[in-house]
């Protein structure tokens, strides 16, 4: 689908995306991070840039250049993450949440670099302690709100003894209280660094979209086919 057989669907709407993969220090020069290339938050703000939205990217250590049209705002930690969504999300129409987001981060930082001491016994422990969750809190400041922004999770998930990956993209859908889950399944060299997708988006009202394995590009589009219905009508 070229940029100019796009419907224009988002024309005058403000969405923001957040992409990559955040980085949580240790020290001046670690961090605790994740394999997020960031590619399919940065094809969902092209497309929606195409399809007439102004669009904001959060970028957290995307691995791929940014499309022209769009705001970014360069993020490294779930925190810095965190502040620039919320700050964001009451004057946004969309917010999708495609970022990677460390669930937890060292409970303190070295100011200096971390040594090795002559003395193994010694060596540290990473004690880790909670993100805050930038999804649940922005489904929390909507409730309070009553604003109509439409919220977008992502969920990487496998199945196990407990559930497929379907039961677990359901489970994390009413958890986490937003419109709309998209679910990929992980393992085999699926999702992260690939330049293809496959996902199921899930809708709160029960609603399944199956996307087969496909560019980032077309999975970009068929999420947006999908808000687009949610959206309260807009007045220029
Ligand atoms: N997310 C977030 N803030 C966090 C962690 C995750 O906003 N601190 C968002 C992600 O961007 C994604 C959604 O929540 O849109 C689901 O992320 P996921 O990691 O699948 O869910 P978790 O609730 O963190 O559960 P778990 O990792 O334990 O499966
Ligand atoms: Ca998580």
């Amino acid at each position: 689908l070229g940029s100019g057989s796009r419907p224009r669907d988002l024309a005058g709407r403000r969405v923001v995306v957040s992409a990559g993969g955040t980085r949580e220090p240790l020290d001046p020069v670690r961090f605790l991070g994740n394999r997020s290339s960031g590619r399919q938050g940065v094809a969902l703000a092209a497309a929606a840039a195409a399809r007439g939205a102004h669009v904001t990217l959060v970028a957290a250590h995307v691995e791929v250049p940014a499309p022209a049209a769009v705001d970014v705002v360069p993020v490294q930690t779930a925190a810095e993450l965190a502040e620039a969504v919320h700050s964001r999300a009451a004057a946004a129409d969309v917010v999708v949440m495609a970022a990677a987001v460390a669930d937890f981060r060292p409970s303190a930082r070295a100011s200096a670099k971390i040594k090795k001491s002559d003395d193994p016994s010694r060596d540290p422990v990473v004690v880790l302690e909670r993100t805050p969750d930038v999804l649940a809190g922005l489904v929390a400041d909507r409730a309070r709100s009553g604003a109509g922004t439409v919220l977008v999770g992502f969920a990487a998930e496998t199945g196990d003894e407990t559930g497929s990956v379907l039961d677990h993209g359901r489970a994390k859908l009413a958890r986490k209280g937003c419109d709309l889950l998209v679910l990929n399944e992980v393992g085999e060299g699926k999702g992260f660094a690939a330049p293809t997708n496959a996902v199921v988006v899930l809708g709160r009202d029960g609603s399944e979209r199956e996307v087969a394995e496909t560019s980032k590009d077309v999975v970009a589009d068929a999420v947006w086919d999908a808000v687009v219905p949610m959206l309260p009508p807009h007045v220029p």
